[in-house]
């Protein structure tokens, strides 16, 4: 059966995404913050098709250690059920916070979330997404462009700027999946961005404050249905034929930022896999 494992499965842009695909007829495997969440959007999905294919694991993806121990249980998921091939995992995810805020490692939330949490999933499930020739895909954002790595404060503990921290993690979902692209093209594994443009969902209301939190109250009144960057995401899975541009907004290929250069991606890797303790390249099977 054909599997699509997306994380922040439980509401907005992720919840409505598992809904597409379900109705598509993929098995999902939904990934969420908390069980009591995961539970509410697996019945909210249920509700509306009673033959929905979904399924929900729960971790914090922010740390370290839960995403591999989810990592953990999708693997033993696709050893038990050989026949299901893992078509895609859409590292969708995310937070915007107010305030510098850090994981138990240390690492401020919007880096860790945005973008680390992507790249150890990624990497744990890439030996199941070479046997598949399976899609990555990534929830951008515009607000990547006319930005830079700030390469000597990654998680900016100097100077905090939330709003800046929010997109450059966004920048790295660009660079990571071009990183990706140039390092597994040639095994069939092909990597995009969905520029969602501006949805109308809660981030800027959860676990923020002050200015952000009434800025995204405001905002997001302007903003289209999640079912508009579903429609992206349901075209580029279900192509027969791979596009082969990275970023894609309203079911057509886009400009992003010149930022995305082989030397900055290839700099994010390295600095992702150190802050991760992992190797991509480094793996028995590579
Ligand atoms: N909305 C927009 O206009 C917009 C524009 C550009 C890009 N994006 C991107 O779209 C993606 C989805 O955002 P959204 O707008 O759909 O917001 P959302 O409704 O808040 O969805 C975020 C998802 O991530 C989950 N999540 C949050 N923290 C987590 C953690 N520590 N561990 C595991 N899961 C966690 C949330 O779980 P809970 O349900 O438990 O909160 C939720 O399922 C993000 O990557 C965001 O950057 C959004």
């Amino acid at each position: 059966m054909k599997t699509i494992v997306i994380t922040g499965a439980t509401s907005g842009i992720g919840l409505e995404t598992a809904r597409v695909f379900t109705d598509l007829g993929y098995l999902v495997i939904g990934i969420g913050h908390s069980e009591k969440n995961c539970e509410i959007a697996r019945n909210d999905i249920l509700t509306a098709n009673h033959d929905a294919k979904i399924t929900f694991y729960y971790a914090d993806l922010m740390q370290r250690q839960e995403t591999l121990r989810i990592a953990e249980e999708i693997k033993t998921y696709f050893e038990k059920n050989q026949s299901d091939e893992l078509c895609a995992l859409i590292n969708n995810a995310g937070c915007v916070r107010s305030w510098y805020m850090t994981t138990e490692e240390g690492y401020e939330q919007q880096f860790a979330l945005n973008h680390l949490a992507g790249f150890l999933l990624t990497h744990e499930l890439l030996t199941l997404l070479k046997k598949w020739k399976g899609k990555i895909l990534f929830t951008g954002s515009e607000s990547h462009k006319g930005i830079k790595i700030r390469w000597d404060d990654v998680m900016f503990r100097r100077g905090y700027n939330p709003l800046t921290a929010y997109k450059q993690s966004k920048l790295c979902n660009i660079l990571f999946a071009k990183g990706l692209n140039d390092r597994y093209n040639s095994y069939g594994v092909q990597a995009y961005v969905v520029d969602p443009g501006l949805v109308n969902t809660d981030i800027g209301n959860k676990k923020t404050g002050g200015i952000v939190n009434l800025v995204w109250t405001l905002r997001k009144r302007y903003g289209v249905s999640p079912a508009v960057p579903a429609k992206t995401y349901a075209f580029l899975c279900e192509q027969t034929i791979m596009p082969n541009e990275l970023y894609y907004r309203d079911c057509a290929a886009a400009s992003y930022s010149k930022e995305v250069t082989t030397e900055n991606a290839d700099s994010l890797f390295a600095l992702s896999e150190r802050l991760c303790e992992i190797s991509y390249y480094k793996r028995k099977e590579d």
